[in-house]
């Protein structure tokens, strides 16, 4: 930023004003924003719902595929024309895109003031006065340590019933395919006393689910506190609090989890379980450390201890030296796990990861579309058919809001993960109740209250 009027001024020696912050990607992404207005909270700002409004503006970024990537240049060609109507404003990119690109954001796009990485959002503040008074406000430092552990979120969601904790930062997986090792860092666990303090604080205040959030929760470790420890701790602050947990590496999935898990009724049915691909051959190329079979197995040992548990997945289409017969292996796993809901992408090779570094992108982008339908077209059908088998059944649901079709309709979730859409009957957010099943789309159950 050249030019520093007045606002630029105000920012660059008062500090604080108004902050409005933007978030795209994964979940993990909605807790850290919940934690840079926290930050920047305790610093004078205030948060506006406005962009119109903001001295500042932060963009919260991905960088997972080229798609969510393209989204953000997208957005950042917008800014300009923001820039342009308020006459001044500052523009902000932090989280995965930011580490990953660097300074290269602020070359390509004239308008970005600031670039702050996953693990150096405590140096908000001091970067926005630097990028006020036209300094090069950058920091892109990884952590081993940081957890933003005693920091309260501020939180975002709209309901007041449903929160986002996250337990751990970073990854050491290693799949082959994956950027976030880079742009998050290594693994490292947040003290289980600042988590169980977090949400308790949430229970007290009306909360009634948390999800505690990682890359790869079943490998937390604080001293000799694993992730069965912390999940019962959790579970034990009340049995009115639903907890749920993302994301499970398969082969950290224990036995001691699952029977967690089946001991306590408010921790969900519910697992995300990625397998990424059916094929061995594929496993092993993604790094992915467990085979077809040890996946299918822990499946089974799910199924074992809670019947009633859903699984979810992520699948990635068209993977470096994807045969038809791994496809159809990909195809096979979805029927023989018979999966709840997943997400499922088409490859994507990112800059500097070992597969873009050793491995040649060589399935068409024709050929990872048509078997990326295939895949969509498959789960719908799983979907389907899994919600009509609820058809009857009665489940205890969460109440998170009004249904968008009409205000007589409330919706909630099963502690599947399914969204239920009923008549309200007097019942209110943040409440339990008990709702039949009467008909169902592949994507939602309808029912009525009992
Ligand atoms: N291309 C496509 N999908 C990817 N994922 C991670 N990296 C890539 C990539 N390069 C998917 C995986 C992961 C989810 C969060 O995103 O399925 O589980
Ligand atoms: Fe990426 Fe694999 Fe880590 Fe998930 S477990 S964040 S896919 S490296």
């Amino acid at each position: 930023m050249k030019k520093i009027d007045a606002q630029a001024l105000r920012l660059a020696t008062a500090g604080g004003g108004k902050i409005y912050i933007e978030t795209y990607g994964c979940q993990m992404n909605v807790g850290d924003s919940e934690v840079v207005l926290s930050i920047m909270k305790d610093n004078g700002y205030e948060r506006t719902e406005y962009i119109d409004n903001a001295d500042v503006i932060l963009i919260n970024t991905c960088a997972v595929r080229d798609n969510a990537e393209q989204r953000i240049w997208g957005r950042l060609f917008e800014m300009r024309a923001v820039k342009r109507r308020r006459g001044w404003v500052m523009v902000g990119i932090i989280g995965c895109m930011a580490e990953r690109l660097k300074e290269e954001l602020m070359e390509r796009e004239q308008v970005v003031d600031l670039v702050v990485g996953p693990d150096s959002y405590r140096s908000l503040p001091d970067l926005v006065r630097t990028a006020a008074t036209g300094g090069k406000a950058i920091n892109v430092m990884l952590s081993h340590e940081e957890t933003y552990a005693e920091i309260s979120p501020v939180r975002t969601d709209k309901n007041g019933v449903s929160a986002f904790v996250a337990i751990m930062r970073g990854c050491n997986n290693m799949c082959s395919y994956c950027v976030v090792p880079y742009t998050r860092g290594a693994e490292r666990s947040r003290s289980f006393e600042t988590i169980i303090n977090e949400v308790r604080n949430l229970f007290e205040r009306g909360y009634r689910e948390v999800t505690l959030l990682g890359q790869n929760v079943n490998s937390y470790m604080d001293g000799q506190v694993g992730f069965a420890q912390l999940l019962r701790a959790v579970a034990e602050i009340s049995p009115l609090l639903r907890v749920r947990f993302a994301t499970s590496h398969p082969k950290d999935l224990s036995d001691e989890v699952i029977n967690v898990i089946a001991s306590y009724k408010n921790i969900c049915r519910s697992i995300h379980l990625p397998a990424q691909s059916g094929s061995n051959v594929m496993l092993q190329v993604m790094n992915r450390k467990y085979t077809r079979e040890w996946y299918l197995e822990r499946i089974s040992a799910i199924k074992k201890s809670i019947p009633e548990c859903s699984v979810s997945t992520d699948l990635i289409a068209g993977f470096c030296g994807e045969t038809e017969q791994d496809h159809a292996d990909t195809l096979s796993l979805m029927n023989e796990v018979g999966y709840e809901f997943a997400y499922m992408f088409k490859y994507s090779e990112r800059p500097n990861t070992k597969a873009a570094r050793t491995m040649a992108d060589d399935i068409s982008e024709d050929v990872k579309t048509a078997r990326l339908t295939e895949i969509i077209n498959l789960q719908n059908e799983l979907s389907l058919a899994s919600n009509k088998r609820d058809i009857g059944k009665v489940f205890e649901v969460l109440v998170e809001g009004q249904s968008k079709r009409s205000a007589e309709q409330l919706f909630g979730r099963t502690s599947q993960n399914k969204v239920v859409v009923f008549d309200g009957r007097g019942a209110k957010v943040g409440d339990y109740v008990d709702v039949v099943v009467n008909s169902c789309s592949s994507a939602t159950l309808m029912g009525e209250v009992v």
